[in-house]
């Protein structure tokens, strides 16, 4: 089995100005200093995403988009591209995400094309799925994650280097305060890292981190950890406050996800 270094990641979405985020940044900076086995991202909103890669440049804390267009550049007003983002100083972006589903007329279509164009920058994509309350409860939860899965990393090839995230987040779970049960998490993770498997074979998807979204706090954040397909988290509220965030990372230190022989640890 592939040892997958665990991984948590901030997504701020339209929270924090300038000012704010510069100085969450900071806070964060020194507060996470000394975590390790983990990999940490955030992603703040576009206008602050230069100032915050200035601060963090160097330390253990990377730095994404929260959406991409997928041309280089053109007549699109209002979008920003990979180059954007890399020049900015962005190693990762986040795509799909289901706000963006759900409000700004994301597809499985269009999330192809953002992946595809992420991949040829070599920024890293969170790439975001999940079922919405309805369709959990008339039990389409692994049809919708299998059409995103197949259309959204439709015609790419990978091999056993997982230059790509998958972010479980139930539509049901975000924000809400009501976070998937540990089971229904890892119920999710194992059908996505085996459809993965059927897809771009066995190297792949034992590489490939699945992280889960929704909810995630620093009381729940261990028992969705210590489950075998669970690999990270994608937050949203509890990365806005600092103290919570490094929190939340160091919890996860602690869960070390080398998942064959290194469980979570009890506290
Ligand atoms: P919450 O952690 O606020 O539920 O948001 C999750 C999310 O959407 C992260 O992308």
């Amino acid at each position: 089995m592939n040892r997958r270094m665990p991984l948590i990641a901030g997504n701020w979405k339209m929270h924090k100005t300038g000012s704010q985020a510069v100085e969450a940044a900071h806070e964060l900076k020194s507060r996470i200093a000394s975590a390790q086995n983990v990999e940490v991202m955030v992603a703040p909103t576009f206008t602050a995403l230069f100032q915050v890669a200035q601060i963090l440049k160097g330390s253990n804390i990377a730095v994404g988009g929260q959406n991409l267009h997928w041309e280089h550049q053109g007549a699109y007003t209002g979008e920003i591209s990979a180059e954007m983002l890399t020049d900015a100083g962005c190693s990762h972006v986040i795509i799909g995400h289901s706000e963006r589903r759900q409000y700004f007329g994301e597809t499985d279509e269009t999330v192809n094309k953002k992946i595809k164009a992420a991949l040829n920058s070599h920024l890293i994509p969170f790439f975001c799925i999940g079922e919405s309350e309805s369709e959990r409860e008339s039990g389409n939860t692994f049809s919708v994650l299998d059409k995103q899965v197949r259309d959204g990393l439709n015609g790419f090839t990978f091999d056993g280097q997982a230059n790509l995230v998958v972010a479980y987040e139930p539509v049901w779970a975000i924000g809400t305060g009501k976070t998937a049960s540990r089971e229904q998490a890892q119920e999710a993770h194992q059908f996505i890292r085996g459809l993965l498997e059927n897809l771009f074979g066995k190297a792949f998807a034992s590489a490939v981190r699945i992280l889960y979204g929704g909810s995630v706090k620093p009381d729940n954040v261990k028992a969705l950890m210590e489950m075998p397909d669970v690999d990270g988290a994608l937050v949203g509220g509890a990365s806005l406050d600092p103290e919570t965030f490094s929190k939340l990372v160091f919890l996860i230190t602690n869960c070390s996800n080398f998942k064959d022989d290194n469980p979570c640890q009890s506290f």
